[in-house]
């Protein structure tokens, strides 16, 4: 992009301010700038002040209903499993993770997958996942592609951990990383916010910015190509996760669902996960803040919550429906931040107040659309600890105990006794589960 197109662009979205210290800035600066500026779409800068202004009210949920969530046992979940196992094997299956959050409340420097979370290792979040992928890939003799969603802060990092880690196992060529989207920042006013003279301030454009880099990037069209029909979305910072897990995958198939959730009983009524509501025929996803306390109270005739579950964001897609969704814009949400400026002097200040806007697209805004969604209920202790935290609760520490007591209940189901107090930790590759550990027998590392 040259200056001349750059300052047409602007000024058509009322935005010229963008290029107010240009006759100060360096020539690399200038560069940078242009680069920048050329990533940025007007239709995109009309949607946000649009959003501006009418805020990110939710609509009104009171007219929510629960949805049915279905509990598998018996036949029903050897049937889903066998489902499921149908479409491993038969290789229609891909693994999707949103990596490229920021992690500021972990406050951890480096992408969140780096994070050593591997209680006797301190192996990295990645190394969970992955090996979890080539464990299954391994179990149904059949690859499962890994789509590994990054963004322009972390992209970098993110790919020498996988290179440094000899990609944990995998082959190179079933790694597709792909990067996520960059909103710039706004002031109330609507004005694009530079936090160098020569740099707009730009972050992430949230996990719903999947869809739109997925399609940009090629990965969708990788996915068509590799003839993938179910599609395995989780975040990165939850280690427990079941990848490609048959039971649900089957379930989703079962069910020809376009977007199914799993979802787990909240661990109390008021605990800070979204909750999918059913208006009409279709369904949109709750979040916590938008609940009234009569909602997250509200019993059933059984004397159970009636929003009795949460989503920790674990999800199967038909890719068809992503691909449908894919072209389509995306609401966006609004996060009031302190965000660092340049004062007309072309001084930055670090304001001590929030001051301008941020805005994400989240990826449970395509629930309504999709034309079947599918709901199954798991056990949260067995499959979700995120690490969200430094301290306290989602923290590593929690984390780290919580994947403890998984191994050693697959280890005494496998009628091994560990020692209380000696630190447990098990390759997903060498057991997915407890049936892993009597089939491999035990080989004991050093403490
Ligand atoms: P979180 O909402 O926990 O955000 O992301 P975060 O950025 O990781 O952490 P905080 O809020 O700054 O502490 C949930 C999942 O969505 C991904 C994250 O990487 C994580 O897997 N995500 C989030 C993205 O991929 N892109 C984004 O822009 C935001």
């Amino acid at each position: 992009m040259t200056y001349e197109e750059a300052t047409k662009m602007l000024a058509k979205c009322g935005q010229e301010h963008v290029l107010a210290h240009w006759k100060k800035l360096g020539k690399k600066e200038r560069e940078a700038l242009l680069a920048q500026i050329a990533t940025i779409e007007p239709k995109s800068l009309a949607q946000c002040a649009a959003t501006l202004k009418t805020g990110s009210e939710p609509p009104d949920s009171s007219k929510g209903k629960a949805p049915k969530v279905a509990v598998l046992k018996g036949k029903a979940l050897k049937d889903a499993v066998a489902a499921g196992e149908k479409e491993l094997k038969a290789g229609r299956v891909a693994a999707l993770l949103v990596a490229g959050g920021q992690g500021s409340r972990l406050g951890y420097e480096g992408p969140k997958g780096c994070y050593p979370i591997g209680p006797a290792t301190d192996a990295p979040l990645f190394y969970f996942h992955a090996r979890k992928i080539l464990a299954r890939s391994l179990r149904y003799g059949k690859t499962i592609p890994f789509y590994v969603m990054t963004s322009e802060m972390n992209d970098a990092a993110t790919k020498a951990c996988f290179e440094e880690n000899k990609y944990f196992g995998l082959d190179k060529k079933d790694v597709f990383f792909f990067t996520q989207g960059m909103w710039p920042g706004m002031t109330k006013e609507g004005k694009i916010i530079l936090d160098q003279p020569g740099h707009v301030f730009m972050s992430p454009d949230g996990h719903g910015g999947l869809l739109a880099a997925l399609k940009r990037s090629g990965a969708l069209a990788d996915m068509k190509k590799r003839g993938i029909k179910s599609v395995f979305f989780f975040q990165v910072d939850n280690p427990l996760v079941e990848i490609a897990d048959p039971a649900f995958i089957g379930y989703h198939v079962l069910e020809k669902s376009d977007y199914s959730l799993k979802l787990c009983a909240k661990r109390d009524p008021f605990e800070k996960v979204g909750m999918p509501m059913k208006f009409g025929d279709s369904f949109r996803m709750v979040e916590y803040t938008e609940m009234t306390r009569e909602q997250c109270e509200r019993k059933d005739g059984k004397g159970e919550l009636y929003f009795k579950y949460g989503s920790p964001a674990i999800h199967v897609f038909d890719r068809a429906f992503l691909d449908k969704e894919a072209s389509k814009a995306m609401p966006l949400h609004l996060a009031f931040k302190k965000i660092p400026f340049v004062d007309a002097k072309g001084k930055v200040v670090k304001p001590d107040a929030p001051n301008g806007y941020k805005f994400e697209k989240f990826i449970f805004d395509i629930l309504p659309n999709a034309k079947k969604a599918a709901f199954l209920a798991f056990d949260q202790k067995e499959e979700f600890s995120p690490v969200k935290n430094a301290e306290g609760s989602d923290s590593p520490a929690t984390c780290k105990a919580d994947m403890q007591n998984k191994w050693r209940k697959w280890l005494s189901e496998a009628g091994v006794t560990v020692a209380d107090g000696l630190t447990v930790e098990i390759d997903p590759a060498y057991a997915l589960d407890a049936s892993d550990i009597l089939k491999n027998g035990i080989c004991l590392g050093a403490e």
